[in-house]
């Protein structure tokens, strides 16, 4: 398949057609317009069909989309057609929390939970067991770990972060607020709830100053 540069707009999207997409699939839908589609996802035909275009279309003139077939080729633009090893460092509130969330459905498998409180040592988590931060070198060179989740304090992340790149891992999902400086080989995605929270904020001020306005007219 073709692909050019891809607006990082565009990709943020997908995910969201990928769930939906799958969404259809479980109601054993076979095509969709993108008329459907768009309706579905609030938003327009014309975004949808812009989107998709940027990796050749998928969709056929008066046929609309595959659903599987557009579900399996937005899954290998994410890098999901094949399954990834996830580990988690920090085994408090969050991490916990994470571990209890099945991100299976997605393809990725939680294969090791690591904290340094003692407390925790052997504690399971989903059947996972926690272990301590000294067996973390030897777990990584003995499994496939694709991405580690880092739900740690701000004060221990970067350096965690350093030591991950040190000993070879290449994604991390970071929670802690923090940025972890390591190097360009290293791909850092930072997840943070409070900038959504901001961000609705926002918007629901200017929807009920919008109203207010409105309603003075
Ligand atoms: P917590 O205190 O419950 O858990 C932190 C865990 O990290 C503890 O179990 C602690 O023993 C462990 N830990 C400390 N140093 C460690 C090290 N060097 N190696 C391995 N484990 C270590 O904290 P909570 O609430 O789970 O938050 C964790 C992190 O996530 C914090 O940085 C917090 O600010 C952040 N956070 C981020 C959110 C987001 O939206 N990005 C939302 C909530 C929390």
């Amino acid at each position: 398949m073709e692909t050019k540069q891809i607006s990082k707009a565009v990709i943020k999207r997908l995910p969201r057609y990928y769930r939906y997409l799958g969404e259809l699939m479980e109601d054993n839908v076979e095509r969709i317009s993108s008329n459907e589609l768009s309706k579905k996802m609030h938003t327009t035909a014309s975004q949808i069909r812009q989107d998709l275009n940027n990796f050749g279309g998928f969709g056929q003139q008066g046929y609309g989309y595959n659903v599987k077939y557009l579900y399996t080729e937005i899954g290998k633009i994410l890098g999901l057609e094949e399954d990834h090893n996830i580990i988690i460092i920090g085994a408090g509130n969050l991490g916990q929390a994470l571990a209890n969330y099945n991100f299976e459905k997605v393809g990725f498998h939680l294969i090791g939970i690591f904290d340094t409180n003692p407390r925790l040592k052997g504690v399971s988590v989903r059947g996972i067991e926690i272990y301590m931060m000294d067996m973390l070198d030897d777990f990584v060179a003995k499994n496939k770990v694709d991405v580690v989740t880092l739900t740690v304090p701000k004060r221990q992340a970067v350096e965690i972060g350093h030591h991950l790149e040190k000993i070879g891992i290449k994604a991390i999902w970071n929670f802690a607020p923090t940025d972890l400086n390591v190097s360009e080989d290293v791909c850092v995605k930072n997840v943070h709830l409070n900038e959504s929270l901001m961000t609705l904020s926002y918007e629901y001020r200017a929807m009920y100053n919008q109203d207010e306005e409105d309603s003075r007219d």
